[in-house]
């Protein structure tokens, strides 16, 4: 029986993937390495360093810069993400979002969250929906990123399930990698072209409901 959710943040519960794709978009401009729907759609779910180290081997650049300037251009796509950061409110939360995790918390599913982000707990603070997460895993002490298993089994291991006992849920193709890895059930939220390899897959959060999980699994039991 399904008794955990694991969530992914950015592009599942709240639009902030936008503002990390800005914030990368301009960074990649000043470093001179072309932008494209390919490579945003490569850096979903990706670490800061690795995301970075991405789009400098992307622009054929990745011995360009030593260690410590890569730090350099890090933090300084971190000041242009958190600077995007600075209004948003509620209103960021995805469709059907709010709905979704009350109808988990009234039916008593028990939530961590599984996002690669340093700034997610101040992204759900800022969206008012920390409550309902009861754990998360800190991406710091992670040794691998998406989409290795790590993060995603340890978000069930945090809320004492077993994988099995747990759906992860991810908008990003190396985060539903990482479910399917870590044996969870895995929901896909967007383009099922991409997410091709997610057990369960939604266009949009708006599809997002515990009825069409439900129905979706039994579907899969035959
Ligand atoms: C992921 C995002 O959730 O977190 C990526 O999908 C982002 O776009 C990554 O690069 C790391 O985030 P941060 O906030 O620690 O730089
Ligand atoms: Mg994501």
């Amino acid at each position: 029986d399904i008794k955990g959710f694991v969530f992914d943040l950015d592009g599942v519960i709240a639009d902030t993937s936008v503002y990390h794709s800005k914030a990368w978009h301009q960074l990649a401009d000043e470093l001179g390495v072309a932008w494209s729907d390919d490579l945003a759609e490569n850096l979903k779910g990706v670490g800061r360093m690795d995301s970075l180290n991405l789009i400098l081997k992307t622009g054929g650049k990745e011995n360009a810069y030593t260690e410590e300037e890569k730090e350099k251009y890090a933090a300084k796509k971190n000041t242009n993400y958190l600077s995007l950061l600075k209004n948003m409110n509620a209103s960021a939360i995805l469709p059907g979002i709010s709905d979704f995790l009350k109808t988990l918390e009234e039916n008593d599913y028990r939530l961590s969250l599984a996002s690669a982000s340093k700034n997610s707990p101040l992204v759900l603070e800022q969206l008012g929906l920390a409550k309902y997460f009861e754990k998360r895993v800190d991406p710091t002490t992670l040794k691998h990123g998406k989409p290795d298993p790590e993060i995603f089994a340890r978000g069930a291991e945090v809320l004492g399930y077993k994988p099995e006992q747990c759906i992860g849920i991810e908008d990003a193709k190396v985060g539903v990698e990482s479910i399917n890895a870590a044996g969870e059930t895995s929901v896909g939220i967007g383009d099922p072209k991409i997410l091709h390899e997610a057990d369960i897959n939604f266009t949009d959060t708006t599809q997002l409901t515990l009825a069409n999980i439900k129905a979706a699994m039994k579907v899969g039991e035959h």
